[in-house]
């Protein structure tokens, strides 16, 4: 059983992050120009669950992407990782990617895998599909990215070489600049010889991604609108989400798709918990997403910039996405 002081530390965290959504929400709705909510706050327990369903659509072929390079290549690309390491998983998901790296690592040597991710949900589905694989002993961070990633390396061992994945691709729910800045982040932790194993999506036709952003059952829609139903539900919010349309715009300057919140009609919205009042006006947007498309090269400069040199990089024809393998040096 928990003691009165573990459970008062949980609370503490509860109210902490409840704290930082309800600042980040007034914060991003009181932009004077267009008003954004963070992506990382779609992701409650049905906004992870719609994404799972949105993996399913046959127009979002971007996890099963993913996937098949692993399941194609995973014994090539741990070839190629200096050894013996130790795995650190940026972003748990639900764990069946890695999977293919960690049985191919596991036929060379015992590994400690060590998914980070500030969902203990997500921790916990992770622990159940991949913590009883022979030759793997996993132990979960439930933190943030860096947070964990520090954590990780503290652990490790004399001789040990650390392997980094970030599987995702949610790099590209970063600005290009806050994508470098991301990578330099964790060259810093990251010593000479150790690797990362970056999961990026590549540029493709126009009509091919808006599909894939607005699927015409309207999961991705449903997903994006629970962002107002998590605020209604937890700060106190009145919107009403029939009076708002998912919207998905591809910028070609930026190469990325946004999904945006259009107002059908003039609105204003309390946040009763937060103390505050929004107004919207007919067509006005809230910005909730980006995601970012890249060239190949481009993603090799990337981390070169960041102090890596690529060390192999495998790309998906048929939906075009990246696996790009990275050295510290
Ligand atoms: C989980 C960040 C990779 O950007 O494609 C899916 C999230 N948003 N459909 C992406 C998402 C709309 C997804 N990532």
């Amino acid at each position: 059983m928990a003691s009165s002081a573990q459970m008062a530390a949980a609370a503490g965290a509860a109210t902490r992050a409840l704290s930082e959504f309800c600042s980040d929400v007034v914060m991003g709705l009181s932009h004077p120009g267009q008003k954004e909510l963070p992506s990382k706050y779609l992701y409650d327990a049905l906004g992870s669950a719609l994404f799972d369903a949105i993996c399913l659509l046959p127009e979002y072929g971007l996890s099963r992407a993913g996937m098949r390079l692993l399941e194609r290549h995973a014994c090539e690309i741990v070839e190629r990782v200096p050894g013996p390491v130790v795995v650190a998983e940026l972003g748990s998901g639900n764990g069946q990617k890695t999977r293919y790296l960690l049985e191919a690592l596991a036929r060379r040597q015992r590994v400690n895998y060590y998914p980070i991710d500030i969902s203990g949900s997500a921790l916990f589905r992770c622990q159940q599909e991949l913590g009883q694989m022979e030759m793997v002993s996993l132990v979960g961070f439930e933190s943030a990215y860096l947070d964990g990633l520090h954590k990780v390396a503290a652990r490790r061992r004399e001789g040990e070489r650390l392997l980094v994945l970030f599987l995702g691709s949610t790099i590209g729910n970063f600005d290009r600049s806050a994508g470098d800045q991301f990578l330099c982040d964790v060259r810093a932790i990251l010593r000479e010889g150790d690797s990362l194993l970056l999961a990026t999506d590549l540029e493709k036709p126009v009509p091919m991604l808006k599909l894939a952003y607005d699927d015409p059952p309207g999961v991705t829609a449903a997903f994006n609108k629970n962002i107002l139903a998590r605020i209604n539900m937890e700060l106190g919010g009145e919107f009403d989400l029939g009076q708002f349309e998912h919207v998905v715009r591809y910028d070609e300057i930026e190469r990325r798709i946004e999904m945006h919140l259009r107002s059908k009609a003039w609105q204003s919205v309390a946040i009763r918990k937060a103390g505050f009042r929004l107004y919207l006006r007919e067509g006005e947007t809230i910005w909730t997403e980006s995601s970012h498309k890249y060239d190949p090269q481009e993603v090799k400069r990337m981390g070169g910039r960041a102090g890596f040199d690529s060390a192999g990089q495998w790309i998906d024809i048929e939906w075009p996405f990246a696996q790009t393998l990275f050295l510290a040096i």
